[in-house]
C-alpha cells in the first residue's frame, strides 16, 4: 500500500488547503513494485499523473478523512506500507456551503486537526508488516525526521530536504536519507525519483523479510 500526493481540505465549494505534493515520488514507488511483481494499492490524492503498470490499484481521494478511511481498511491485507503523501495537518472547522463572498473584513477560518493516519496505522501494525514514512523538514531534519518515526512507530523514515535543490515538491529528482530505528543514516546522491524508488525498494529487500 502506497499513499501520493497532496490532500485537499475544502473551505467552500470553490476553495480549499492543500500544498504542492505533485504525487510524483508516490506513483514512481508504486511502478517501480509493480514491475517487480506486487500487487500495488495506490492511494492518491488529487493529482495529474496516471499509473501505468496494470498491477497498481488506484482509489482516488481528497481529504486526510477520505485517506485515513481507506488506508485503516486496507492496513490488513498489506505487507509493505510506505506514506509519501504529504497529508494536511488541519481542515476547516466548518465547510460553507455557499462560496464565500469577499467584504471589507479579514476572514478567519478555524482549523481543526485532521487524523495522522501514520500515527494510526503505526498503533494498528502487525508483526512482520513493514511501515515506512517521509518527512520532509524545513530544519533540524534528522532530529525530527528521527521523532516522527518513533511517534508514528515507522520501521524506517525517508528524509527529504527542501533544502536540497532538486528535492521534495514537484521535481522529477529527489535527494533522500533513509534513516532506520538505531538512527543509523544512509545517504544517498541526488536522482529521478524512479531511482530513488529502486534504492528504497532495495533498501526493504535487504533489510526485511517480506
Ligand atoms: O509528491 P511529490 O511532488 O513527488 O513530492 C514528494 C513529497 C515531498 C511529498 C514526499 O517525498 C514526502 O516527503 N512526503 C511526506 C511529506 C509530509 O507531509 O511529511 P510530514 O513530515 O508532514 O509527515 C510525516 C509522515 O506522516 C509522512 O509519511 C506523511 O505521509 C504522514 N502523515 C502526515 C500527516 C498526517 N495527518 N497523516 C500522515 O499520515
Amino acid at each position: 500500500m502506497i499513499t501520493a500526493g497532496p490532500t485537499h481540505e475544502p473551505i467552500d465549494p470553490v476553495r480549499f488547503i492543500g500544498n504542492h505534493s505533485s504525487g510524483k515520488m508516490g506513483y514512481a514507488l508504486a511502478e517501480v513494485f509493480a514491475n517487480q511483481g506486487a500487487d500495488v494499492h495506490l492511494i492518491s490524492g488529487p493529482v495529474h499523473i496516471r499509473a501505468k503498470n496494470p498491477n497498481i490499484r488506484v482509489t482516488r481521494v481528497k481529504t486526510a478523512d477520505e485517506m485515513n478511511s481507506v488506508c485503516i481498511q486496507e492496513l490488513e491485507n498489506s505487507d509493505i506500507i510506505i506514506l509519501s503523501a504529504a497529508v494536511a495537518d488541519f481542515k476547516p472547522e466548518n465547510i460553507a456551503t455557499e462560496k464565500i463572498k469577499k467584504t471589507d473584513k479579514n476572514l478567519t477560518i478555524q482549523l481543526t486537526k485532521t487524523p495522522d493516519i501514520a500515527e494510526g496505522l503505526g498503533k494498528l501494525k502487525k508483526q512482520g508488516q513493514v511501515l515506512a514514512g517521509f518527512a520532509l523538514e524545513t530544519e533540524h531534519e534528522v532530529r525530527n525526521a528521527i521523532q516522527k518515526m518513533e511517534r508514528k512507530n515507522f520501521d524506517f523514515i525517508v528524509l527529504n530536504s527542501l533544502k536540497d535543490t532538486g528535492a521534495g515538491f514537484g521535481f522529477d529528482t529527489n535527494k533522500i536519507r533513509i534513516i532506520n530505528r538505531s538512527g543509523k543514516i544512509f545517504t544517498y546522491e541526488l536522482k529521478e525519483k524512479s531511482e530513488v524508488a529502486k534504492d528504497i525498494s532495495r533498501y526493504i529487500e535487504a533489510n526485511f523479510h517480506v
